[in-house]
């Protein structure tokens, strides 16, 4: 199977964790997002474990909240002592309704409000890692009225072009994200933050893009970043304690991908960071990453239920389930790949080819497109592997259909973390 933590049963039957997922979809529903936490503490510690190990000190991960956001997260992700990337006060205002400690967030995004960014000082957030000249000036000023001095990175792009999607490549120079170094502009940031009488300048936050395979860009962003770092030493005599290294790291979706060695990555960023410290007579830095994808995108599946299945003569076939973009966007965005599969037809041959489409009124909802299945029946539950990431944050009521609900697996036993909406909660801020 795709993760190690599917399989198939004596009935024919997908598991995950070890569970008939026949039988959640009996008790809870579809469709249906499974989040494997077993599988969700194992991607962390491949983290938090090569992370001290080449690091050290207080270097550690922070989960990037965008990939998957609900309170039933965060105990997770604060008991095996990350920290967490958030980017909106939902995000912050979410991780804080679940106990999770405030100092340990790092506040992003492009435009912050002045109501966002006081939201964010009244609560203690951590670290605020800004993106621009004008959230510098205008939280240096709240922070100022408040009393505080406020921890700050400063988001600076690095001009890296990995190989990924367009929507979700953002360390090019040409972004609306951070202050690139090759125009000079990120060194004037540097200056202006070090003037601010309010925050205090911990370092650089860098973030390449998303869904990367290959390692070569981060090692590449790490040179950029110390090269950098040393001119700024040399400009302002400021030493960067801290390099936020940002998400990124890619997962399998299908067969084809290949598995990124995290770990291997991590060494061979810590050994590539070292050798350059020594080179730059610089001391090596804490470092933070943010991983999203990496941490839930693989610990999850979605089951639908499967409605029609029509064959338009001299062209396909459709199946069509009872979720759809609404649910996981990310074929109808970015033409996503994703496994599919008969959840309960898994010993049967897969020759069945046909397009899956979701329920909306859009000849763009679909959730994959000509692949082959166990030949579908109306009533039989459709797996898509892999939907842990930016499938539920990115979910909509489009067409007014309720989100599903998320049930949590763990040592064989199932809990309801997030409930399904109702039609009530549909109309709740209808006046
Ligand atoms: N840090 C920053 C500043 C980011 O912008 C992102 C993702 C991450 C960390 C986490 O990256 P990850 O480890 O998950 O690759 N909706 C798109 C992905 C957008 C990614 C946005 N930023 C998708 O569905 O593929």
């Amino acid at each position: 199977m795709l993760h190690d933590n599917l399989a198939v049963n004596e009935k024919g039957h997908l598991t995950i964790g070890g569970l008939d997922t026949t039988e959640l979809a009996r008790i809870y529903g579809t469709p249906l997002y499974i989040l494997d936490e077993d599988k969700l503490r194992a991607n962390i510690r491949r983290y938090t474990g090569a992370m001290a190990e080449c690091f050290g000190g207080d270097s550690m991960p922070l989960y990037a909240g965008k990939a998957l956001c609900f309170k039933g997260i965060y105990p997770v992700i604060e008991s095996e002592g990350m920290g967490a990337d958030v980017v909106s006060p939902g995000e912050i205002y979410t991780a804080l309704a679940a106990g999770f400690p405030a100092d340990r967030l790092y506040f992003h995004g492009d435009n912050k409000t002045d109501a966002d960014i006081a939201y964010a000082l009244e609560q203690g957030v951590g670290c605020f890692v800004v993106d621009n000249e004008a959230e510098l000036e205008r939280l240096n000023d709240i922070a100022g009225r408040k009393q505080i001095r406020q921890k700050i990175l400063l988001r600076i792009t690095v001009g890296l072009d990995p190989h990924t999607l367009e929507a979700i490549n953002t360390g090019r120079v040409d972004s609306q994200f951070g202050i690139p170094i090759d125009t000079g502009q990120a060194a004037e940031f540097v200056g202006k933050a070090l003037a601010c009488e309010h925050l205090e300048l911990l370092g650089y936050h860098s973030h390449i893009g998303s869904q990367i395979l290959e390692s070569d860009p981060f090692f590449d962003q790490a040179d950029i970043l110390l090269a950098f770092a040393d001119d700024m030493r040399k400009k302002y005599g400021f030493t960067a304690g801290t390099f936020n290294i940002g998400g990124g790291f890619g997962i399998r979706y299908t067969e084809a991908d290949e598995a990124v060695d995290i770990e291997g990555n991590i060494h061979v960023i810590a050994e590539h960071l070292r050798e350059g410290c020594t080179k730059y007579g610089y001391p090596m830095p804490r470092i933070l990453m943010e991983p999203g994808r990496s941490i839930v995108g693989d610990a999850c599946i979605t089951l639908y239920e499967i409605g029609q299945v029509k064959t338009i003569r001299g062209y396909r076939s459709y199946i069509t389930v009872d979720g759809g973009m609404t649910d996981n966007p990310r074929f109808a965005l970015y033409k996503s790949a994703y496994t599919v599969c008969v959840a309960n037809k898994m010993n049967e041959p897969a020759d069945f080819e046909c397009t899956v489409a979701g329920r909306c009124c859009e000849s763009g909802d679909r959730i994959q497109e000509d692949v082959r299945i166990a030949k579908p029946e109306r009533g039989d539950l459709l797996a898509v592997l892999s939907t842990g990431a930016y499938n539920y944050s990115m979910a909509s009521n489009y067409n007014r259909l309720t989100r599903p609900p998320i049930v949590m697996i763990s040592g064989g036993q199932h809990r309801l973390a997030v409930r399904r909406e109702t039609f009530e909660d549909l109309i709740n801020c209808d006046l």
